[in-house]
């Protein structure tokens, strides 16, 4: 099937370098098209131009589908390269805890947090949480996200951690987003192995690691390397075990403290840093001149009232930064991929722009797909959507709250 949309009134994020990512100054620079059309052609983006140029006269095929966007704008999808968005059931009760004045490790002490979330899930069959993750992958391919990176992490024993990591399996095989599996053993201690948490190190290492690699289960291996959670030592281990079996590093890291997660992810050359609200001079340091991509995941500050990361620094040192949704029942129940935009540039200070190119090329790329998603370029999947009419490019993060996506496109389908 082939599909053109004309009259474009801008169409936005192209790249004729077809770059993987971008840093620093390049974030600001955000390329596009006035009066625009793009031509799809069996799921990849074959062309593109402006409605005066003579390609626009697209060759007329029997199954060519033409869509006319006057007034409208045409964007790459998002791509959300951090969420937990396999889950059972849901956490108010815990908001309402943190409203009254609880912090995010006071409740997780208590039992709650994640491994009431693991309880939960325990309890969930696997077709359950199939059924909730598929209406939530579906919620956010229409608020435009086209590709996201799923963790496990709520099991916590080799059984749940499995039944997560097949129900991502499943949505991978039968969803038209894009996805990718991480293994998050690493997210918290069962309350069995309170005492003695090497064992349970032990048992990510010798037990889940070998089982998930040999079933080709996970893209990544994660860990929470945090005050309270996992140790630099133990988070070295479980990386390298991870690596050993092909999986690339992903951490959660800084996100309650300076604990130097952030140098173990530039040691281990991970595909990403994710969190970060505790950055200083020494982490921005170690971030430049690696292939590390910081992620910001704003939802969660928000939710967590916790400080937000110094990204403005950040970029004008030279770094290039994602944004992600971190969509979870504890600590960002959204995965709103637009708000994320917005808060991205309210409270980090980003112009649209950077955020827009930190939620599409960048996330790509911190999921390991900017080689084929997270900018309009020749050659790539067509993986757009088709906003509502709208102004400029900068309503999109301005009028936050609001669905600005009329048409998801994913894989040059209409969805
Ligand atoms: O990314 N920080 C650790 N893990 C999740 C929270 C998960 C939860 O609370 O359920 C996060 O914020
Ligand atoms: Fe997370």
């Amino acid at each position: 099937m082939s599909l053109l949309i004309t009259n474009i009134k801008e169409l936005v994020g192209i790249d004729p370098k077809n770059r993987h990512c971008l840093r620093g100054a390049e974030m600001k620079q955000l390329n596009t098209l006035r009066n625009a059309w793009v031509y799809i052609h069996d799921g990849i983006i074959k062309g593109f131009g402006t409605m005066d140029q003579p390609e626009s006269q697209n060759p007329v095929e029997k199954d060519l589908v033409t869509i006319d966007a006057t007034g409208k704008m045409v964007f790459p999808s998002f791509c959300d390269s951090h969420t937990h968005l396999v889950y059972a059931g849901s956490r108010e009760i815990e908001y309402v805890d943190k409203i009254k004045g609880l912090t995010y490790e006071e409740i997780a002490k208590r039992g709650g947090g994640i491994l009431n979330s693991s309880k939960l899930l325990h309890a969930t069959s696997e077709e359950e949480l199939y059924d909730s993750a598929w209406q939530r992958l579906e919620e956010i391919k229409f608020l435009g996200t086209g590709a996201v990176e799923i963790k496990s992490g709520y099991g916590l024993t080799v059984e749940d951690e499995l039944k997560m990591l097949m129900v991502i399996k499943r949505l991978r095989e039968n969803s038209a987003l894009t996805i990718r599996a991480t293994f998050l053993g690493a997210h918290a201690f069962p309350a069995e192995y309170k005492d003695h948490h090497d064992d349970y190190v032990e048992l990510i290492i010798n037990e889940m690691i070998p089982q998930i690699a040999a079933a080709d289960l996970a893209d990544f291996i994660d860990v929470f390397c945090d005050r309270g959670f996992f140790t630099i030592q133990q988070t070295e281990q479980i990386l390298m075990a991870g690596m050993k079996h092909g999986m690339r590093a992903k951490i959660h890291a800084n996100e309650l403290d300076y604990t130097g997660g952030i140098q173990i992810g530039v040691k281990y050359e991970a595909l990403s840093v994710d969190h970060l609200e505790f950055t200083g001079i020494k982490e921005i340091a170690s971030l430049l001149g690696s292939d590390v991509m910081p992620t910001l995941l704003p939802g969660a500050a928000f939710f967590l009232g916790m400080p937000y990361a110094p990204v403005r620094q950040m970029i004008d040192a030279g770094l290039g930064v994602a944004l992600a949704s971190d969509f979870n029942p504890g600590s960002s129940p959204s995965g709103n991929m637009q708000f994320v935009i917005s808060m991205g540039c309210v409270k980090y200070k980003m112009l649209p722009e950077e955020a827009i190119n930190a939620a599409t090329i960048n996330s790509a790329y911190a999921m390991g797909v900017s080689d084929e998603l997270g900018s309009i370029a020749i050659g790539k999947r067509a993986n757009l959507f088709i906003t509502k009419p709208i102004p400029s490019i900068e309503y999109m993060p301005y009028y936050y709250g609001h669905n600005k996506v009329e048409t998801v496109i994913l894989n040059g389908k209409i969805q």
